[in-house]
């Protein structure tokens, strides 16, 4: 059961996926806390283990309710990479790296592209995934008004073919990502558990 006057913790150092997450809370009358902790994550193949395990973790050091998210991108032209490595690419590779990678291949259908988010919430009946996902492709050279985080500048949603995910206003972004799909997800399975 799930008492929405708690406060629901998202626990992100990410102050971006914060905003991200509250924004499609709001639509759902939740409001969330930021429970601002960076930790540890396991090298695994999958977002899924990557996440059950964040999760499994903090259990001992957070109280529940709360969630976290392991979100990242995925270049089928590139065999899936850098996928659940996505973290460690972007600091070491950036953008400019993933466009070298496909720089070869200038048709969007050699570049397409998509994010996956996986929401890990844990609740006292244990761990429960959601994932979202959302389709695009990588453009010719990063591009952004400012707006967005990480791998945004470099990705072009299917539906908006114009811009990059940095250049979408953050409700627009919102409306169609990755992570705001797990998330409704989420909030609409807790909407079904209030006690
Ligand atoms: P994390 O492990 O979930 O923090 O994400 C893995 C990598 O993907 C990090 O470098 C993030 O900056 C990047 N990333 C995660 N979500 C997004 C997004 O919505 N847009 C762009 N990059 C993202």
């Amino acid at each position: 059961m799930f008492d929405p006057s708690l406060p629901l913790s998202f626990v992100t150092s990410n102050p971006h996926k914060f905003e991200e997450a509250s924004f499609t809370a709001q639509s759902f009358n939740l409001s969330l806390n930021h429970a601002k902790q960076k930790y540890s994550e396991v090298q695994a193949d999958s977002l899924e283990e990557v996440a059950m395990s964040s999760a499994l973790n903090l259990l001992g050091s957070i109280d529940p309710p709360f969630f976290l998210e392991d979100a990242g991108l995925f270049i089928p032209k590139l065999n899936g990479f850098p996928g659940p490595y996505s973290s460690y690419v972007l600091q070491t590779l950036g953008n400019d790296g993933i466009l070298s990678l496909l720089s070869p291949f200038p048709d969007q259908s050699d570049r397409q592209a998509y994010f996956l988010s996986v929401v890990a919430f844990v609740s006292d009946e244990g761990v429960r995934l959601f994932k979202g996902r959302v389709d695009g492709f990588i453009s010719a050279s990063a591009r952004s008004k400012g707006h967005g985080f990480g791998f945004d500048p470099i990705f072009i949603p299917n539906e908006t073919p114009d811009f990059t995910f940095a250049e979408l206003i953050p409700s627009e972004k919102n409306h169609l990502s990755h992570r705001s799909i797990a998330l409704t997800s989420l909030f609409s399975y807790l909407s079904t558990v209030q006690s």
